[in-house]
């Protein structure tokens, strides 16, 4: 068969930095043309591009897998879906159609937990804000609470008062598992023995029961060993509180923070070797509570695992629009999905794949999205074959904390797709367009050009 004529070129060599495992990674020859089956160019050709596209499969396995990894390692196990990683609709449904609870922060999150239908006692409220009408109502609701802070103890006994009864808990803890930095914000360090205070605090006013304790130590742990000693000194301060004020402590709930198979910024191996999988993960925390509880004493594990859960089913289809040089000579393109889509690209270097195959030399590239702002590179340095206007990128695992940390800046948001496990593409977020960008906006009457004034008087009058 003839070749297609390729044209010669120039190209100024460039060695950048290598590190002892090799060049930084990128796309080199990797083709994607379907995501479960569906051609990406049907996709882009329904819904447009960008596109976000999440694999029913992908979610449904991953939620399974974990769940094997601990039902079959410890007796007594509840997931939380933790809201803010991913709260699309569609996403939570299926989450809870698998089994898990809801594990939600805001007032907003609450509502959207109500809204699907799911019951006050499969709910789990965390977070530093829970304002107080939220809080009433969903102690109302039978929610399991863990306290953030020492107002939130003075909110919950007036909550108490109203009434008149006493209202179980959880309490957050924050802990030295050996991970940096320690996410000390949240709940009362146990350590310095703010925890044990708190407790006190408790019991003192005798309108809250403590009934379960929260830790959560971060997110992308990639040290599993961490989990072991969150465990013990969980179990050891659930004994100490035993002790000390006759509570007993029903779950203990560990967070979330699994790394998924995502590729921190600044680390240099590839994922599949440095993120433990979901088993080495419920290993070490089933051993530890094997270890540190005592026989015959199976309070609920609660898991709030997000990102481990959700991220891989996602992907986001862009389409490049241009290609330049810098003025450096390097190659980069612009594509129609930036950091506002991406948001956790700051942080996240993706897997990119180009859906077709495409000759030519590879070359270090930059990718950057429509934002007209220089902070706006989704890739800062690549290895692309050489790509024109049309050709489409895919970017991946996009689905955790992207489409909720989003922004509408600039951009409408794009279509978000669903591919059932059977094939069928589901729309499960319409685009934007202006009157969601201006739903709530409100423009003085003053304000109103004055060309619309005559127009506008003659709607009041209409109206009147
Ligand atoms: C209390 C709590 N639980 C669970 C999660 C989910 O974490 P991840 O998505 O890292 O698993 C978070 C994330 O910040 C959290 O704050």
């Amino acid at each position: 068969m003839k070749r297609p004529y390729e044209k010669p070129f120039l190209m100024k060599l460039q060695s950048r930095m290598m590190n002892k495992h090799g060049f930084a990674p990128g796309a080199g020859r990797r083709v994607r043309k379907a995501i479960d089956g569906v051609k990406i160019s049907d996709l882009v050709d329904r819904y447009g591009s960008p596109l976000f596209v999440y694999s029913e499969r992908t979610l449904r396995r991953k939620y399974r897998q974990m769940h094997s990894a601990f039902t079959t390692r410890y007796p007594n196990v509840v997931f939380g879906w933790s809201y803010k990683t991913n709260y699309l609709k569609a996403i939570c449904a299926i989450m809870h159609q698998e089994g898990a609870y809801a594990e939600i922060v805001s007032k907003m999150e609450y509502e959207k937990a109500k809204g699907l239908g799911i019951a006050g006692d499969r709910i789990i409220f965390n977070g530093p804000h829970k304002p107080l009408e939220t809080l009433a109502a969903a102690v109302v609701d039978g929610v399991t609470i863990n306290i953030d802070h020492l107002d939130e103890i003075n909110d919950l006994e007036h909550v108490a008062d109203r009434l008149g009864r006493t209202i179980n808990v959880g309490i957050r803890l924050n802990m030295d598992v050996g991970i940096h930095p320690q996410w000390s914000r949240f709940g009362f360090n146990l350590e310095s023995g703010q925890a044990i205070e708190a407790v006190r605090r408790i019991s003192r006013g005798g309108k809250l029961k403590l009934t379960g304790l929260h830790c959560h130590i971060g997110t992308f742990i990639t040290d599993e060993t961490a989990y072991a000693r969150q465990v013990e000194k969980l179990v050891a301060f659930a004994y100490q509180v035993q002790a000390a004020f006759g509570y007993e402590i029903e779950s203990l709930d560990i967070g979330g923070g699994f790394a998924s198979r995502s590729k921190l910024k600044g680390t240099y191996l590839s994922p599949d070797v440095s993120v433990p999988t979901i088993e080495d993960y419920a290993e070490q925390i089933c051993d530890a509570l094997r270890n540190s509880l005592r026989p015959g004493h199976f309070p609920t594990l609660v898991v709030e695992a997000g990102r481990a859960m959700v991220d891989e089913a996602g992907y986001l289809i862009t389409t490049v629009q241009a290609t330049k040089r810098l003025a450096d000579g390097t190659r980069a393109y612009v594509a129609d999905a930036g950091i506002n889509l991406l948001f956790t690209s700051f942080w996240y270097k993706f897997h990119v794949e180009v859906d077709r195959d495409v000759s030519g030399a590879n070359e270090h590239s930059v990718i950057y999205g429509p934002m007209c702002m220089n902070i706006d590179a989704i890739d800062d340095g690549l290895s692309l074959p050489p790509l024109e206007r049309g050709h489409r990128l895919i970017f991946s695992p996009v689905g955790a904390y992207n489409n909720t940390q989003w922004l509408q800046f600039i951009e409408y948001r794009p279509n978000v797709v669903l591919v059932s496990e059977t094939g069928e593409v589901e729309l499960i977020r319409r685009h934007e367009d202006l009157s969601d960008i201006e739903r709530r906006e409100v423009l003085p009457l003053r304000l109103i050009p004055e060309l619309d004034q005559a127009a506008f008087q003659r709607e009041l009058e209409r109206e009147a």
